[in-house]
């Protein structure tokens, strides 16, 4: 077993949750759920936000917004539909494997769940949703986003069902930078909240 999910303690959360909560308030929730945008659009504290993680995020940021009941099923965040979210930044079959998750909507107390394949199979990285229900999966981690930003472990099969609205905004750690990466860096910067 290993940790997914660490809490995060940074600074001037209050401002930067203000200026994201004001910027899309009236985003649809869907189940496609992400806008993905140039963060310098959204305001001077997200830009700060970048400066304090070094602009080691992708350019684009995320907006998601989904419906109470949304359910997905244990994926890896990648680019499978190649809709260029990064607008050329990365390519699209480059798992992200670290993010950095802030809620702006209310709190769900609903688990995301990682997995692990004991089967290890090679899979087209196109079809890797679809494919995901044949699998033998062991959990690994659990661990719920709350008022805290979460560094989130999106390089590694994970799935959730949202009992409630989720309204969260999301920035990529690079495609070269592994969750172990990104969380010794986090660690080094004094950001992580041990477990
Ligand atoms: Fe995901």
């Amino acid at each position: 077993m290993f940790y997914c999910a660490y809490e995060l303690n940074l600074p001037n959360m209050d401002e930067l949750r203000e200026e994201l909560r004001n910027y899309a308030p009236d985003q649809e929730a869907t189940w496609q759920a992400s806008e993905y945008l140039d963060h310098r659009l959204v305001g001077p504290e997200t830009i700060k936000f970048y400066e304090l993680f070094d602009d080691c995020f992708l350019i684009n940021m995320r907006f998601l917004k989904a419906p109470p009941g949304t359910y997905y099923q244990p994926h890896i965040d990648i680019d499978a539909n190649e809709m260029d979210h990064f607008q050329g930044e990365i390519p699209p079959y480059m798992p992200r494997h670290a993010t950095v998750n802030i809620l702006l909507g209310e709190p769900d107390p609903v688990m995301t769940q990682w997995w692990v394949d004991l089967e290890a199979r090679k899979i087209d990285w196109k079809r890797h949703r679809q494919d995901s229900s044949e699998k033998k999966y062991k959990l690994v981690d659990e661990f719920s986003l709350g008022t805290a930003p979460l560094l989130f472990n999106t390089g590694l099969w994970h799935s959730v069902q949202y009992t409630k609205e989720r309204w969260m905004a999301g920035f990529h750690f690079h495609p070269l930078v592994p969750w172990e990466g990104a969380v010794e860096y986090c660690r080094e910067k004094g950001f992580l909240v041990e477990r």
